[in-house]
């Protein structure tokens, strides 16, 4: 079976009666209102705010397949199982269906749609905490479908809980979470005694394999540490694509699917390896094959590398597929092409076709700075050996903090002069690295926090233009409309909405007729704090769901109590009146993602 096939079949099956869900929107893999992520990483995130209670426009039960990117498990890609990048499907119930119909119609969906052995399935229940019994519910339902008590296992907090921060106890005040039921795939092969005396469904022997987790969204924390029972239970499911169509084809390596072919097979061609051939060089080939598709998605939503943030993340997977592919090529990089690779993913991902040419173009510039990286970075290590000065943690840390030099390079060059980077200096450099991490999440706090970075009079001036921009879209293309992102400078404005195609030219006129009629009027800007709840019943546009605190600042462009043209939850700052903003022109548009569309638009001064 082929991932196309069976997201269709998963989507289908939760849209049809008597499940009648609802398909929603993916949401970008980089979300425009969450401070303490840089990545979609999971199908609930976008939705926070209903399995809080607010009503969804789209109703109580929701499906769809979400691209999602995790980065705890960098480290770990190499193995069969492990990918940056993947999809999720997922489905949810808000405060509608719970435990019995969701566990009997993923059953359903595994056994008689995908015909999966029911002998091969292994379930997980939560064994209960201090706080939340024992889900003795989902194993009563798991018995009833036919799973027999030797194949229920019950773990606590640390595997049988979900929320976006881990277990209870790291979750933050205001986080929403609950216990969940997992299924696994067993393959059936021998324990290997290495990974513990005894084999179970979460050992990591490779025996078993995780696809399905139903998350049984029901709990808040409060600020005392406790625990309350939200309004109402939710139901939050997740099952990775790439694993479920593996398991279909009973294939325990995710890599060997439809998805990673073409991408495989030019990695093989280019530096004539076959894959299965040794660990080692099967390690390299993932590597690179899920780095550069991580790095090809973000590139397609419109992520460049940088050295902060996304831009930091997208630099660290693109240079290490690099510096795998500079290893197979004898350490030359001349002759190593990411984009000639990356070509095959356009075949599997049809949608990356049109901005492939970016796509290109971000891999092969981000080659060549990589390049000269590497030669001064090995050129500061030929200098420090020379010195004899100590080559520790720290001086690795440093090369790859200043240089980007990765740390896989310097091991892999000092073992060529005889030397080694003993375990002590790894500590030390992971040290150094969270430190980083830290920092700069810190920093992209801040920087989401109040609203605008840069906040001189030209960027207020255009943060305002945004305001009209965005209500103005919504006018003039339909109230699909969503904002996804901007950024604000002194000079420009750049805005991503949701949108299906690029605006005709007719549009784009009306668009900014609209905002100048607006700022002709000389329209009031005013801002009220009022709660969440109140500024929604207003109708004021607020996207940025568990950003938000209970208060928030909502800016209208009009009359507040009267006639308004935009209202916004938002941090500010704004002009107060829009005759300040200037005439507003659309200076260039372009198609960022399936059903994103980026504005660029100037103020001319007043
Ligand atoms: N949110 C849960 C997860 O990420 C289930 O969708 O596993």
């Amino acid at each position: 079976m082929k991932a196309d096939q069976l997201r269709k079949k998963f989507i289908n099956f939760f849209k049809a009666e008597p499940r009648n869900h609802q398909e929603i929107s993916p949401a970008p893999l980089v979300p425009v209102d969450d401070p303490t992520t840089l990545f979609t990483s999971s199908g609930m995130q976008q939705l926070v705010p209903y399995l809080a209670g607010e009503p969804h426009p789209q109703g109580r039960r929701l499906v769809n397949s979400q691209p999602c990117l995790r980065l705890e498990d960098i480290d770990e890609i190499g193995d069969n199982r492990h990918t940056t990048f993947f999809e999720m499907l997922g489905n949810w119930s808000l405060g509608d269906y719970f435990k019995e119909e969701q566990l009997a119609w993923f059953w359903q969906f595994l056994t008689q749609e995908l015909q999966l052995p029911k002998k091969r399935l292994w379930v997980s229940v939560f064994a209960g905490s201090k706080a939340v019994p024992k889900d003795n519910e989902s194993a009563r339902i798991w018995k009833k479908l036919g799973v027999p008590e030797s194949r229920i296992f019950y773990y606590g907090v640390e595997k049988n809980w979900w929320s976006r921060s881990g277990p209870p106890d790291r979750m933050p005040p205001g986080e929403i979470g609950g216990p969940d039921s997992e299924v696994f795939f067993d393959f059936g092969q021998r324990h290997n005694p290495q990974f513990g005396s005894g084999c179970h469904p979460n050992c990591d022997c490779g025996r078993f394999l995780e696809i399905g987790n139903s998350v049984f969204i029901q709990y808040k924390k409060e600020k005392d540490g406790t625990l309350s029972e939200l309004p109402q239970k939710n139901v939050d499911f997740g099952g990775g694509l790439e694993r479920i169509v593996a398991v279909v084809n009973n294939e325990a390596d995710i890599f060997k699917i439809d998805l990673f072919k073409p991408l495989i097979e030019n990695i093989k061609q280019a530096f004539s390896l076959s894959y299965g051939a040794s660990p080692a060089s099967d390690r390299g080939i993932r590597i690179i094959a899920d780095h550069l598709r991580a790095a090809v998605m973000l590139i397609s939503e419109g992520v460049e590398p940088a050295n902060k943030l996304q831009g930091y993340v997208l630099r660290r997977l693109i240079r290490r597929s690099v510096f795998h592919a500079y290893l197979f090529n004898n350490k030359e990089l001349g002759g190593v092409s990411l984009p000639r690779l990356a070509a095959g993913l356009t075949q599997v991902y049809p949608k990356l076709k049109p901005s492939f040419g970016q796509i290109k173009q971000v891999l092969e510039e981000e080659t060549k700075k990589f390049e000269k990286v590497l030669i001064r970075g090995l050129g500061k290590i030929e200098k420090a050996i020379q010195a004899k000065q100590k080559i520790d943690g720290k001086f690795a840390f440093d090369l790859y903090q200043t240089d980007g030099f990765p740390l896989d390079l310097t091991i892999e060059v000092l073992r060529e002069k005889g030397q080694v980077l003993d375990k002590g200096a790894r500590l030390v450099f992971q040290k150094e690295f969270e430190r980083h991490r830290q920092l700069s999440r810190s920093a992209s706090e801040g920087m989401f926090k109040g609203g605008l970075a840069d906040t001189n009079k030209g960027a207020t001036k255009l943060h305002t233009a945004t305001h009209l921009l965005h209500a103005a879209l919504r006018k003039v293309l339909g109230n699909h409309v969503r904002q996804k992102g901007s950024n604000i400078t002194s000079e420009r404005l750049r805005f991503d909405f949701s949108h299906p195609q690029k605006l005709t030219e007719s549009e784009i006129r009306q668009v900014e007729r609209l905002i100048n009629q607006q700022i002709k009027k000389d329209l009031p800007v005013t801002c009220e704090t009022k709660t969440l709840k109140e500024a929604l019943t207003e109708g004021a546009l607020a996207f940025f769901g568990g950003k938000y605190g209970e208060k928030v600042k909502v800016y209208t462009i009009g009359s507040p109590g009267g006639e308004w043209f935009s209202k916004e939850v938002c941090g500010g700052p704004h002009v107060t009146s829009t005759g300040k903003i200037g005439r507003v022109r659309i200076v260039k548009q372009e198609k960022i993602g399936a059903a994103t569309v980026r504005l660029y638009a100037q103020a001319e001064t007043a």
